[in-house]
């Protein structure tokens, strides 16, 4: 029987995406694809530590094997790779191993280079028909990247290297193997032949590069971020990085929306674009206009001499009427299926009127808050990107029309000028600015008006959740069982590495304390996410490619096959919600968690969380979007504020999570750390009350970031003000290492008492809560209805392979005592070191360990450390980046028998373990001779003694 899990399939699926990721800007003399039988010169020492990620939480997989550039190719038998050269470098990383720095956040962005002479590179030449040359960038959570060298620039050791190829080779391919768009000053100096952006394409990354490399697979990514000259000429550079206010002065222009507005000469490479190895005709075949969308008809013919795909994009130009427009918007886009040569399809992408309208923020339009059409010419650009798309068709609306009536929400409070379109003299448009509209509502103001009613409270009377979904009691009845405590240890999630869950995995939520259980509510779990599972404990999981590189395969029927895939690992790791996928936009392009993110982009990154939601849910499982919304940057990230005006904050950044809500039926959302316009995400009721559940209709479950504040109105950011999130309608606190103790201290009862927050509130999210879960595959497994799918992939054989390492030698004294030489233990981030303990007598035993969290973490780095004692799970630590004073931490181990393996996982580097040392608690011999006296006396059958 084929099996339901099928790694083979998963990978080639994530080789797909990996491939069609790939974005090719240059391609001179057809340097690419790689005739069979060439032999390639490989520069660049990411052929040694290739990345399938970025770093933080979001990069924390353990994958089973990954296949870098050079794996791929060493593996692929139509190519062979210089020796004279590859010796040289084996010989030379030896010495030079990956430097994996302090762990969470302080990761370098780049590894030192092997200085590549023009006498190496001229060997190489005279052996190779072509060079690769790799170069690789990380960048992650609490660590942007900088307008440096190593980060956003070439290093002195890569334009040495660089120079050298190019100099000798004709034919040198770059590959940037990398999260972020970068400085591309370099191809006009060197103008190697082809050069592609291959992103980190996760476990399968090097195979799909190597399909394109071949010809195998056409490129048929293209860009989703603008490639501008330099870092300054992002609108947002002035305001990036601030550690106080990021205020969003460009407004609506980011990305391409300003690059094609206002400075076009500027650009690089416009987003959307991207070659093929063939050559496609765009021709529009007509437009037709209805009462409420347009609809375009578009060919597409491969006029080229080889098969490939092409993405078909459609931009609007509005008119400019009184708001100000961008002079191109992203309408819609399709990707065509494989078009042999000489093949055509025919596309069609509907726009509806409300993707064409804009924010009125100002009541200039006369329709204040609401999404208007000005009267005046729309136009419709159809094209290969957004500079080569051409007019499709215009219709002309003679007055101006509202297309949806909202109400002010998320408006800022403190007055800042925003950027709008002005025309020059010569009739081109150039930045001015105006000041952006105030709130003008109180939202505690709209809280109190819309308070929901309480349930009158009634002690328990046997309902359970289950006599809820099988339609036996009202969940209105069920809630009302709940004593305030219970309501308080509700919205308290707990985790890291909760033992009530998955082992390693991010939060534990629902039934967290024994009366909650015993009311039916099943514990749910949460894990990272988004490129790939993360579970601490060292499991393996499947690595997958970053939001980015997915983003540029424009292609949302594969991203929904991969992540069914992704919704069935989840499912066979018991864990119904991935924290993922990341959807905030690429407003500037140093922002160090943008490989976790789509584009620039809001109908993009929208398009593809969708996309990947609707495969979870194909498995019964969903995902987290987040962060909603707005940070753009990850200096500061828990304190500083977003300050954007409401047009802004509409158009671009709720514009993706609203369609991720309404086309992909999001029923997961993490709020961000920061506050945006006076308000911690958390704690905003307009963006999660106002906005996500009233004007978009979102009935699912809110949760915060991890160890996230909130605010009342003016007042700093409190880990502990859960009554401000509850009020907000953020459901889950994320997270409190014990719910039922109120580890983090927070103001739940103290607050219900002082009328701060009501019952009510509380009795919503708690409501929120229990109906999201009812809907989880936890469900069906804690009652045992509907978990077929569970029980398949049950009875399949686990695939894990566990890593093991060198054995640590510790031999404990008669007392049952002894320490491991920690000397030994490699805390290196993703190793695991194995301690052998020889023990005398049978028993129950404790370990001690003395450690702490390396200086200059930053305080919320994450750094776990699971033990195992054989094959099984003891115990989770996961210190933060405060915990930088020596403490000790016991954890006691089930009962051993004999000599016993202790596994040390370390998820992450920047632990250090001074002392780890080893006691008995108790002997179980005594127990055990009586027992088996016992059960001697009991069976006649044996001989006596
Ligand atoms: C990140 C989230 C992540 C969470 C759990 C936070 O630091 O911002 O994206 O899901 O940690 O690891």
């Amino acid at each position: 029987m084929a099996k339901l899990y099928d790694l083979e399939a998963y990978a080639r699926c994530a080789r797909r995406c990996a491939a069609d990721g790939v974005v090719l800007l240059k391609n001179d003399g057809e340097a690419l694809p790689l005739a069979a039988g060439t032999c390639v010169a490989l520069f660049g020492r990411s052929q040694y530590n290739y990345y399938k990620s970025g770093t933080g939480s979001g990069g924390m997989v353990n994958t089973r094997s990954v296949a870098g550039v050079k794996e791929a190719l060493e593996e692929d038998l139509r190519f062979t790779l210089e020796p004279g050269l590859s010796a040289l470098y084996d010989a030379w990383i030896r010495d030079h191993p990956f430097d994996p720095g302090q762990g969470w956040a302080h990761e370098p962005w780049f590894q030192e280079e092997m200085p590549i002479t023009a006498e190496i590179a001229a060997k190489a030449a005279q052996a190779a028909d072509a060079a690769i040359v790799l170069i690789g960038r990380t960048a992650g959570e609490d660590q942007d990247n900088r307008d440096d060298k190593g980060s956003w620039r070439l290093t002195d050791a890569e334009e040495a290297m660089l120079a050298a190829v190019t100099g000798v080779f004709s034919r040198t391919v770059v590959l940037l193997n990398v999260g972020n768009i970068m400085d591309m000053s370099w191809v006009a100096r060197y103008d190697p032949a082809a050069v592609a952006y291959i992103w980190q394409g996760g476990q399968e990354g090097g195979r799909g590069v190597v399909d394109v490399l071949s010809g195998d697979v056409d490129p048929a990514g293209r860009l989703p971020d603008t490639i501008a000259a330099s870092v300054q000429d992002y609108p947002s550079a002035s305001n990036f990085g601030s550690l106080t206010r990021n205020i969003q002065q460009e407004d609506i222009y980011v990305g391409y929306r300003y690059f094609e507005t206002f400075a076009k000469e500027k650009v690089l490479y416009p987003f959307g674009f991207g070659l093929s190895y063939t050559d496609f005709a765009i021709t529009p075949e007509n437009m037709v206009r209805s009462d409420n969308a347009v609809e375009l008809r578009i060919s597409v013919t491969n006029t080229g001499a080889r098969a490939g795909r092409q993405v078909v994009q459609a931009y609007l130009e509005a008119p400019q009427g009184l708001l100000g427009k961008p002079a191109r918007t992203l309408a819609g886009f399709r990707k065509t299926r494989l078009l042999q040569p000489g093949a055509s399809e025919t596309v069609v992408i509907t726009v509806p009127d409300i993707a064409m309208a804009s924010y009125d923020d100002a009541g200039k339009t006369s329709f204040r808050s609401a999404w208007v059409m000005e009267a005046g010419d729309y136009v419709l650009y159809v094209g290969a990107d957004v500079r080569d798309a051409r007019e499709a068709g215009r219709f002309t609306l003679p007055e101006t029309r509202c297309i949806r009536q909202l109400e002010e929400a998320l408006a800022p409070a403190v007055s800042f000028a925003r950027m709008v379109p002005a025309r020059d003299g010569k009739g081109d448009f150039t930045p001015a600015y105006e000041t952006a509209p105030l709130a003008s509502l109180s939202p505690q103001e709209l809280r109190r008006q819309a308070l929901p009613e309480e349930i009158p409270q009634t002690g328990d009377r046997g309902i359970v959740l289950r006599d809820v979904a099988e339609g036996r009691a009202s969940l209105r009845d069920f809630i009302a069982q709940l004593t305030d405590e219970d309501l308080a240890c509700l919205v308290r999630g707990e985790g890291m590495g909760s033992p009530k869950v998955t082992p390693g995995c991010g939060g534990a939520f629902g039934g967290v304390t024994d009366r909650l259980l015993g009311f039916g509510i099943p514990i749910g779990c949460c894990s990272d996410g988004p490129s790939g599972i993360r579970m601490d404990s060292g499991r393996t999981a499947f690595a997958l490619p970053i939001g980015t590189c997915l983003a540029s395969t424009w292609d949302e029927e594969l991203l929904q096959e991969l992540f069914a895939w992704e919704g069935l690992e989840l499912r066979k790791n018991r864990i119904d919600v991935l924290l993922g996928p990341g959807m905030n936009l690429h407003r500037h392009p140093l922002n160090g968690r943008n490989f976790e993110y789509f584009s620039e982009d809001p109908l993009l990154s929208g398009r593809c969380a969708a996309a990947e939601l609707r495969g979870m849910y194909s498995r019964g499982v969903t995902g987290t979007i987040k962060h909603f919304a707005m940070n753009t940057q990850e200096a500061g990230r828990h304190t500083v504020e977003h300050v954007a005006s409401e047009r802004a904050v509409r158009e671009l950044y709720l514009r993706g999570f609203e369609i991720a809500v309404r086309e992909g039926g999001a029923t997961a959302v993490m709020t961000t750390y920061g506050p945006v316009n006076g308000f911690y995400t958390s704690s905003n009721y307009d963006l999660v009350t106002r906005v996500l559940r009233g004007e978009w209709g979102f009935d699912g479950i809110v949760m915060t970031d991890w160890w996230a504040r909130g605010n009342d109105e003016g007042c700093p950011g409190d880990r502990g003000n859960m009554a401000a999130m509850i009020r907000a309608q953020n459901d889950l606190y994320m997270v409190a290492s014990s719910s039922a103790d109120n580890s983090n201290a927070d103001n739940s009862l103290a607050s219900l008492t002082a009328g701060t927050v009501t019952r009510a509130e509380y009795q919503r999210s708690a409501a929120n809560i229990c109906r999201f879960l009812m809907r989880m595959p936890v469900f069906a497994r804690f009652t045992g209805v509907g978990d077929e799918l569970d029980r398949a992939l049950a009875s399949e054989p686990d695939e894990e392979d566990l890593v093991f390492a060198e054995m640590i030698d510790c031999r404990l004294n008669k007392n049952g005592c002894g320490a491991v030489d920690v000397s030994a233990v490699d805390t290196t981030r993703g190793k695991t070191s194995m301690v052998s303990v020889a023990i005398h007598d049978r028993g129950i035993y404790r370990l001690r360990f003395v450690l702490r969290a390396k200086q200059g973490l930053g305080s919320l780095a994450q750094i776990p450390l699971s033990v195992h004692v054989n094959r099984e799970l003891a115990g989770q630590i996961t210190l933060t980046g405060a915990d930088t004073d020596w403490r000790a931490v016991e954890l006691t181990l089930p009962p051993v028998f004999a000599t016993f393996f202790l596994r040390l996982y370390f998820a992450q580097a920047g632990l250090e373990i001074r002392e780890l040392t080893i006691e008995m608690v108790q002997s179980l011999e005594a127990e055990i001779r009586r027992i088996s006296a016992g059960v001697h006396d009991a069976d006649p059958s044996l001989p006596a003694d």
